[in-house]
């Protein structure tokens, strides 16, 4: 069904339109910006499938200054074709496609032109929804997918997650050459960036504002290389750089990036964030990272409480103790038995994890095979082999 809509408050502009669309003009509705914005811009917030636009032309005052309409309509309407009419400069035009804007409506063109623009932009939306409508159903057939999609967790701050998500995706990439990617949902104040000593030029915020989010190819292009072949989304490099970042952005990434890697590997917050849920949402295999002290595995407790009352347990999970240090009084049987089952995974406390931490070189990169390397591989091998306990 074809349902086009036009936003400006010129009402000339409403009539090219119709024009341009013939026969199709009836199913062409036209808003001023005032319903555009109306109830904090709450009509432009469904999704494309029902009664929503497929099509959808700003006109130039609809964009004037800003291209936070052109975001918002591209973000909830992903199956949109999004138009602009405008004869702008290069500038504009940039910040436009970005913006999401697929195509441009030249006001000094005539009818006709307009009519094959419109109609083209389009067919190529349509074509990109049935595609990924294609995908979403062939996800949904019941097959283990191809990729796995790895979330580190724990209940607790600095139990080890970004030391233990790194040297996995570095373990990872190592074995299997541009498999996999990591991404920092740590999105205030993540440290993947420092762990793995990268100086990346985008970060999260790019990779789910604009055309990233709707081209897979552009999103490739954002993504940080580290020396062993690990590609990686970085947190934005200041807490303001996280703003508006939602659940729905994380899980479209992790889709969109699901789709090209054999790994993703998701480094979190201490917790479960909106964020944290909506990757565990996805998540094939989720990696509990517990200390050894009792504050950790209460809380770690808990949390498998939490998710099992939400559906959110994995279909593989793997409970990886830290920093077990046995002069602290607790030791690993203890967690075992308070927990429930066992360990997959005991990494030792030592300062050499400290060093590669402060060195930004991840130990599984290091030759050596001593107490610390050997559990951080066995890591690796796990998830590799897709063993792990069974949900
Ligand atoms: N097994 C270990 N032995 C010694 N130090 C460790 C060990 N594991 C982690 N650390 C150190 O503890 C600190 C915190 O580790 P890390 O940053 O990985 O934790 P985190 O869970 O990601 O923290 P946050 O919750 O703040 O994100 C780092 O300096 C790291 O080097
Ligand atoms: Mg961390």
């Amino acid at each position: 069904m074809k349902h086009y809509l036009v936003v400006s408050d010129d009402t000339a502009l409403h009539a090219r339109v119709s024009e341009a669309l013939g026969e199709e003009a009836t199913e062409l509705e036209a808003w001023a910006l005032a319903d555009a914005e109306a109830d904090g811009g709450a009509r432009i917030t469904a999704p494309i499938r029902g009664k929503h636009p497929d099509t959808v032309i700003l006109g130039p005052d609809a964009v004037a200054g800003s291209f936070v309409l052109a975001d918002r309509i591209a973000t909830h309407w992903p199956g949109a074709a999004l138009l602009l009419v405008s004869g702008a400069d290069a500038a504009t035009l940039r910040a436009a496609m970005r913006a999401g804007i697929r195509d441009i409506l030249d006001p000094a063109e005539a009818s006709e032109v307009w009519t094959e623009t419109i109609a083209s932009a389009r067919d190529s939306a349509r074509e990109r929804l049935s595609a990924a409508l294609l995908e979403e159903s062939t996800a949904h057939a019941g097959e283990e997918p191809a990729s796995q999609l790895i979330v580190v967790v724990s209940s607790k701050g600095g139990s080890g997650k970004t030391t233990i998500a790194t040297n996995l995706a570095v373990g990872l990439a190592t074995a299997e050459p541009r498999s996999t990617v990591i991404v920092d949902l740590d999105i205030e104040f993540g440290d993947v960036a420092n762990a793995l000593r990268l100086t990346p030029d985008r970060w999260l915020q790019d990779a789910v504002f604009g055309p990233a989010r709707n081209d897979t190819m552009v999103l490739k292009t954002f993504l940080a290389e580290h020396e062993s072949g690990l590609f990686a989304v970085c947190a934005p490099e200041t807490p303001e750089g996280a703003s508006g970042i939602t659940a729905e952005h994380v899980s479209h990434l992790l889709g969109q990036l699901a789709h090209e890697y054999r790994y993703v590997v998701v480094d979190t917050v201490p917790g479960l964030s909106e964020h944290t849920l909506a990757a565990l949402e996805q998540a094939t295999d989720t990696v509990y990272v517990c200390g050894l002290d009792v504050p950790s595995i209460r809380g770690l407790r808990k949390e498998f409480d939490v998710l099992t009352e939400l559906g959110l347990r994995a279909k593989r999970e793997h409970l990886v103790i830290n920093n077990a240090d046995a002069r602290a009084g607790l030791v690993v049987a203890d967690a075992e038995s308070t927990l429930g089952r066992s360990a997959d995974v005991v990494i030792p406390a030592h300062r050499s994890v400290r060093l590669s931490t402060n060195e930004g070189v991840p130990l599984v990169q290091s030759a050596r095979r001593g107490r610390i390397v050997k559990p951080l591989r066995q890591l690796v091998e796990l998830i590799r082999t897709r063993r792990g306990a069974q949900q």
